[in-house]
């Protein structure tokens, strides 16, 4: 059903279409029969292609959805009795309807985290707690990258907190559901982003990256000298996820159409613009734009988060939100500084265009007015 807003929507990056080129290469993957549950060309051609982004070491597991890609990662890296620590906003805390709990039977060991971060001594703080019998032992690090918040953690922000899992014994998965506005947002690849920042497995993401369904685990292997603790980590999870994502109700008989798509977005290597690239460098500078403009209708407009992907949040007047939703769909995040003032999230997508972005902020101004 068509919206009949006059403006596309900054509710969420899921609402927008799934680019061209990724259309395209489903639409090749077209051809014939192959072998089914990944056991087909396309999917062999993933994981040769994720070793050239990621390293020699990486494996890669297509699934279904972003909250299967957690599940089976976080199940496959926590023993039965662990913890899983992760910022209290973390997507799998807050928005996947327990699902890590009631499918993985995880324990999720929340920490307060400010724009979405959590700090190294936020993961220290459960050091007390691992020879505890009585208490979750702490296993797993969970980083959502780009955060829920729109935030990014900076590479040196990103190896400290590898530093101390690893040295507490834990391993580290990262939610990389938006892992390409991240990269594109510090200008580094993918690579310099996950493995060699010391993470064992990602959740990458490709739904909010211009893709159409489906992501993939990769269990990932640095080159240089391995952490004892992460290394076997991963050795445990790379066996058990074949398992668990079938258990999970997450492998797909057709998976040659997800690789396919993924092999899409990854593009070509040596390729200088990827598509992954070009549509998360697209969406952040949208972001920083919109955010550029509701600056200007500063105080009735406060901007509350740093802009650094491809979200931006802000508090207005609720009249006012009410007013601008009539034009684009957005949803309400949080209470605002009042009651009377709501803060609002809206996200940019690979295909937000800048005279999308100027109307919105032409509509919140006449919203406020
Ligand atoms: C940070 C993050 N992780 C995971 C997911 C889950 O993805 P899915 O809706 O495909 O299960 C989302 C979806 O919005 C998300 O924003």
């Amino acid at each position: 059903m068509t919206d009949p807003r006059s403006l596309p929507p900054f509710a969420s990056d899921n609402y927008a279409p799934v680019h061209p080129e990724v259309l395209a290469a489903v639409a090749a993957a077209n051809d014939g029969y192959a072998v089914a549950y990944g056991d087909d060309p396309w999917t062999a051609r993933l994981d040769a292609r994720v070793r050239e982004e990621f390293g020699a070491g990486a494996l890669a597991f297509p699934v279904l959805n972003g909250t299967g890609a957690n599940v089976v990662s976080l199940t496959a890296l926590s023993p039965r009795w662990g913890g899983v620590v992760v910022s209290d906003v973390a997507h799998v805390n807050t928005d996947e309807n327990g699902a890590p709990e009631r499918v993985g039977s995880l324990k999720l060991l929340a920490c307060r985290s400010t724009d979405g971060r959590i700090t190294p001594d936020d993961v220290a703080r459960w050091a007390g707690q691992r020879d505890d019998v009585h208490r979750a032992h702490p296993a797993v690090l969970s980083l959502t990258q780009s955060t829920e918040l729109g935030t990014v953690y900076p590479l040196e922000e990103l190896r400290a907190l590898t530093h101390v899992a690893h040295d507490l014994g834990m391993a580290v998965h990262v939610d990389g559901s938006r892992l390409a506005n991240a990269a594109a947002s510090l200008g580094c690849s993918l690579r310099a982003l996950t493995t060699d920042a010391g993470v064992d497995v990602v959740s990458l993401g490709a739904a909010k990256n211009g893709g159409m369904l489906g992501e993939a685990v990769l269990v990932l292997g640095p080159d240089d000298a391995p952490d004892v603790a992460s290394a076997r980590a991963r050795e445990a999870a790379s066996a058990a996820i074949p398992f668990l994502r079938k258990a999970t109700m997450q492998l797909a008989s057709k998976t040659r159409f997800v690789s396919a798509q993924l092999l899409a977005l990854l593009g070509e290597p040596g390729d200088a613009g990827p598509l992954w690239h070009r549509n998360a460098a697209q969406a952040n500078a949208m972001a920083a734009r919109l955010r550029d403009g509701l600056k200007d209708l500063a105080p009735a407009v406060r901007v509350t988060r740093p802009t650094e992907a491809n979200a931006v949040f802000a508090t207005m007047p609720r009249a006012a939100a009410d007013r601008l939703r009539a034009v684009a769909r957005f949803y309400d995040w949080a209470d605002g500084e009042a009651p009377d003032r709501v803060e609002v999230r809206l996200m940019c997508a690979w295909d937000t265009s800048p005279e999308t972005v100027d109307a919105f902020v032409a509509a919140a101004a006449d919203a406020l007015s």
